[in-house]
């Protein structure tokens, strides 16, 4: 990778912070979703979480210590706006103003993501994402951070993983886990774009030199072979939709940001349960990007049968995280190549890393070798994308810290820094002394 390629971590509001309820937050759906018994495997809760909200001095002395140059993190909108809209909350600006100037201080750029899921509880209590007004609301939290934090914040991602967002309408047990009918996903998704390119608007207007990105999720699809016509197949795969739900796809996420609208399928498969799209919709949307961001963690496979992609599922012997995850390094060449071939703007991996049943090994330190194999088998696939002409400006590794992994609560870790719940103690695990060295050797290249 180039010298000045960005080699980052990334954590989550709801994931890291705790203090679910202090200096005056207002409540999130995921406060609300965690606090009702059954919908989190361990029981857990964000309520103190890493605890990170007090200990963010350490932990960013820590990331300094890992090298990197830059920490995606996110805001906590009912954190700085306790009712989503109306009067802020300067506790917790104040709480972001600090870790900002506390990274800037180590010499870390501070990558902001707006909403990573928490929406404040009271906006959701006036419809959501189905709200026509949730677009104005969103852009006006843009503009208060925007204001408050964009003359040392230059680079900012909207939305973080709309499938999953949209997931959460559709009963996969991500918050406000209902089900909403097809046509109300489509009106969610139409208002959720709507949201990014009014922030994206806002964001130009209020912050100077701002860099703005997105990041969606969706499943890249990788070549059974590297025959042209099983390359074809997989490429068509990834940019096709599941008729029945549109919302996990990549295309319909992102074609409307990237291109200027829905693939031209969505208008025919969907003419029965359309949104309602206004003139000037898409053109809103469409705001131009500085990067296009990508959480990538796995991939399936596909094949051609007569000229039509067959999608064959994970690839056979590929072993699985204890999320059930497949490992499969080949998705960080494929996914970033399809994405760059088809939008073309400069890509940031802003997610990908491992879940594994880490433990504190008799020496006190814990031993990660498979996140290690993770880790280098996958950055190999990376680069050989980018020696094969993609774009990748940089890559956060999910995550910096063990931290609440929603309905999984914190029985799965993720951390390059193994967090000991019972009294907050962090433990630097092997990964993270290898990523360091990773950093170190590409940054002097
Ligand atoms: C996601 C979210 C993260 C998760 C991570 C591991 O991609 O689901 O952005 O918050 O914790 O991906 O599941």
């Amino acid at each position: 990778m180039k010298k000045d390629f960005i080699w980052g971590v990334a954590t989550a509001a709801y994931q890291i912070e705790g203090a679910w309820n202090e200096d005056g937050k207002g409540p999130s759906i995921w406060d609300t979703l965690t606090h009702e018994e059954g919908n989190v495997v361990d029981g857990g809760n964000g309520d103190v979480a890493c605890d990170h909200y007090h200990r963010y001095r350490e932990d960013v002395a820590l990331m300094a210590e890992l090298g990197v140059k830059a920490y995606r993190f996110s805001i906590s909108w009912p954190r700085v706006l306790p009712d989503g809209i109306g009067k802020p909350n300067e506790k917790g600006l104040a709480f972001y103003s600090n870790l900002i100037d506390e990274l800037l201080a180590h010499g870390i750029t501070p990558y902001i993501t707006l909403y990573h899921w928490d929406m404040p509880q009271k906006l959701f209590e006036r419809g959501g994402w189905l709200s026509p007004d949730m677009p104005q609301w969103f852009g006006e939290y843009a503009r208060l951070i925007g204001k408050r934090l964009g003359d040392r914040a230059k680079n900012f991602i909207t939305i973080n993983e709309p499938q999953c967002i949209l997931g959460g309408m559709n009963g996969n047990g991500q918050a406000p886990n209902l089900k909403y009918s097809l046509k109300d996903r489509l009106t969610a998704t139409h208002n959720l774009l709507k949201a990014h390119g009014t922030a994206v608007k806002i964001l130009r207007e209020t912050v100077k030199d701002v860099k703005i990105g997105y990041a969606p999720c969706g499943m890249p699809v990788c070549p059974k072979t590297d025959t042209k016509e099983d390359i074809e197949a997989a490429r068509k795969a990834y940019f096709s939709f599941d008729p029945k739900d549109p919302t996990s796809s990549t295309s319909v996420l992102s074609d409307p940001v990237m291109l200027g609208d829905y693939p031209k399928e969505y208008y025919e498969v969907y003419k029965d349960c359309m949104p309602d799209i206004k003139s000037g919709d898409m053109e809103l949307i469409s705001q131009p990007l500085d990067f296009y961001c990508q959480n990538i963690y796995s991939a399936v496979e596909a094949h051609s049968e007569n000229g039509k992609p067959v999608v064959d599922g994970y690839p056979e012997d590929s072993p699985k995280t204890d999320m059930e995850w497949h490992i499969v390094p080949s998705a960080l060449y494929w996914g970033p190549k399809f994405l760059y071939e088809r939008y073309r703007k400069p890509i940031i991996i802003t997610e990908n890393g491992v879940s594994l049943p880490d433990a504190v090994g008799p020496d006190g330190k814990i031993h990660d070798s498979n996140r290690i194999d993770f880790l280098a088998s996958y950055l190999k696939e990376l680069k050989r994308a980018i020696a094969d002409g993609v774009k990748v400006n940089g890559y956060f590794y999910w995550s910096f810290i063990d931290n609440f992994e929603w309905n999984f609560g914190y029985a799965r870790r993720f951390g390059l820094v193994y967090v000991d719940y019972t009294n907050q103690k962090r433990i630097p695990k092997d990964s993270f002394e290898y990523y360091r060295e990773m950093i170190k050797i590409h940054s002097e290249a």
